[in-house]
């Protein structure tokens, strides 16, 4: 482990749940050197006005970066390597690696579904959560998934998520003809994010599941920079810090040990998304089915750009490698470009929800390669201690930065070979949950409304007459993706309802 955290550049950590003591002169020295050596030392400049656990503290907070490598980062993320001025060559991926749950034949939907949920059976398939964003625009205290969107049942989306797991386990067990199948959930935290979703997980029970198979784990952070390139002091005995974006979750899953948990558990194939996703088909079977028959590393969920103009990353082939390129980044004839074959479509359609398939295989090899990540630069508004005072200031304007990395920022590391995309509907898989109450786009009122309209939407496809408004929510138990709502043939719902399992 220590020749890995060395490649990811991670300094030494404290025992676990010891409280860190008060270091010796000789180390001190030893650490203070270092951050001398990298014009940081700024960081020691209340080290004699603190108690000995403030000491021991900022000491191992402080141990635990490599503040060569954090003045490195940042100057590769302030000043991204110039490229040279010959034009991207960006394409859309190649037929070969790309399906369309839109226009496939319902035997190969079929046949995809049927083999994923043969995978989930031999307990093969896990799901990565990654909920360690601090959820700023949505403006609540508590983590994202524990936010209610005000469906009819206030299911949280942890809740929701935790469902759908359950349900798809029963479908594999049923499918086998076994009593069992086992779909691990890893739910990736960070510091701000861990402790109340440990505890709301317990205080529900783990919503159903085995405590053993939710594994709670923590992404790393990065200090905060100073627009002039200074680690921002919080207070006199603490670094700001930040989680580490959600590219963070490659390090953190071979560091809290996730990779070692999978391979003891035999695990062949995973399904990593986003808390703010209400319509996440967690594990679904039709996609690890149709990642897993082309053999890839990576596959990607995507939905149809709506229209030319919609502000929204575009997953591609750049220069010959997958790759996402934001819609600020490509000129306007590229992104009206329509498709030779089909010319009511764009060319370039296929928009990120950052939703995954990985095989096992490429995440053991995180350690080859996540030191290749690069950061991004966020501007943000960061407390700071003013070095005259000591005092902890909150700025009006953004005052620094925050490095994140980007968990698609992958994709280019691998061949069109071993990459592959699915295009999905939105109405039934995508709606995100990013903005305030109210405020009319991504927001809980959209989430709701989404999660309604699918319900509505699949108790008449069975043949369910439906009145008022309102739509109907279906609860995961009773349906994963539309199927076992038979019953409801024939039968006068008034909306808005809420289908709950005994
Ligand atoms: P966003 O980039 O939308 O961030 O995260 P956010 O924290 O949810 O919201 P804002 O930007 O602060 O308003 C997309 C997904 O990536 C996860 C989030 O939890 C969400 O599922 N994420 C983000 C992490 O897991 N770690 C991070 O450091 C950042």
């Amino acid at each position: 482990m220590n020749v890995i955290k060395e490649k990811l550049h991670i300094g030494s950590s404290k025992a676990a749940d010891a409280p860190p003591a008060e270091p010796s002169a000789e180390t001190l020295d030893s650490l203070k050197s270092k951050y001398a050596e990298a014009g940081q030392d700024h960081v020691f400049s209340f080290w004699d006005t603190l108690s000995s656990a403030q000491k021991g503290e900022l000491f191992e907070q402080l141990s635990r970066f490599n503040p060569a490598h954090i003045n490195d980062i940042t100057t590769r993320a302030l000043n991204p390597p110039k490229t040279d001025d010959t034009p991207d060559t960006l394409e859309p991926l190649p037929e070969s690696a790309t399906a369309s749950i839109l226009d496939s034949k319902q035997e190969d939907i079929d046949a995809w579904y049927a083999s994923g949920l043969d995978a989930i059976a031999a307990n093969k398939v896990a799901v990565v959560l990654m909920a360690g964003g601090q959820g700023t625009r949505l403006g609540s205290s508590a983590p994202k998934g524990c936010y209610d969107i005000g469906l009819p049942s206030h299911k949280s989306l942890f809740q929701i998520q935790a469902e759908r797991i359950r349900k798809v386990q029963e479908l594999a067990a049923k499918r086998a003809g076994g009593d069992k199948a086992v779909v691990p959930w890893y739910v990736m935290t960070s510091g701000p994010t861990r402790g109340p979703t440990e505890d709301f997980f317990a205080e529900n029970n783990y919503f159903g599941l085995e405590k053993s198979n939710v594994v709670i784990f923590e992404q790393g952070v990065l200090p905060c920079i100073s627009n002039e390139g200074k680690i921002i002091l919080e207070s006199k005995g603490k670094v700001a810090v930040a989680p580490d974006g959600n590219g963070g979750i490659y390090q953190a899953l071979i560091v809290s040990g996730v990779i070692d948990d999978m391979r003891k558990r035999g695990i062949e194939h995973i399904h990593a998304y986003c808390v703010d996703n209400c319509l996440v088909k967690v594990a679904d079977p039709v996609f690890i089915g149709f990642s897993a028959s082309l053999d890839v590393d990576i596959a990607t969920k995507v939905v149809r750009k709506r229209n030319a103009t919609e502000s929204v990353g575009l997953i591609l082939s750049k220069n010959g490698k997958p790759d996402v390129v934001e819609y600020s980044e490509i000129d306007k004839e590229t992104a009206e470009a329509k498709d030779p074959k089909q010319p009511d479509v764009l060319k370039f359609r296929a928009a990120n929800i950052v939703n995954h398939y990985y095989s096992f295989r490429f995440l053991e090899s995180i350690p080859e390669w996540a030191h290749k990540l690069p950061h991004h630069v966020a501007r943000k508004k960061i407390p700071f201690a003013d070095l005259s005072s000591g005092e902890t200031v909150k700025p009006e304007k953004p005052n620094g930065i925050k490095l994140e990395q980007f968990v698609f920022d992958v994709f280019p590391m691998l061949s069109l070979d071993k990459f592959a995309c699915f295009e999905v509907r939105r109405e039934d898989e995508f709606s995100p949950l990013k903005n305030a109450p109210n405020t009319g786009e991504d927001d809980p009122q959209t989430s709701k409304r989404d999660i309604m309209t699918q319900g509505q939407r699949w108790a008449q496809e069975t043949g369910a007459i439906v009145v008022a408004d309102g739509g109907i929510e279906v609860s995961p138990l009773i349906s994963y993706g539309g199927e076992g709502l038979e019953k409801l043939k024939g039968t006068t719902i008034t909306a808005p309802a809420v289908l709950e399992r005994e």
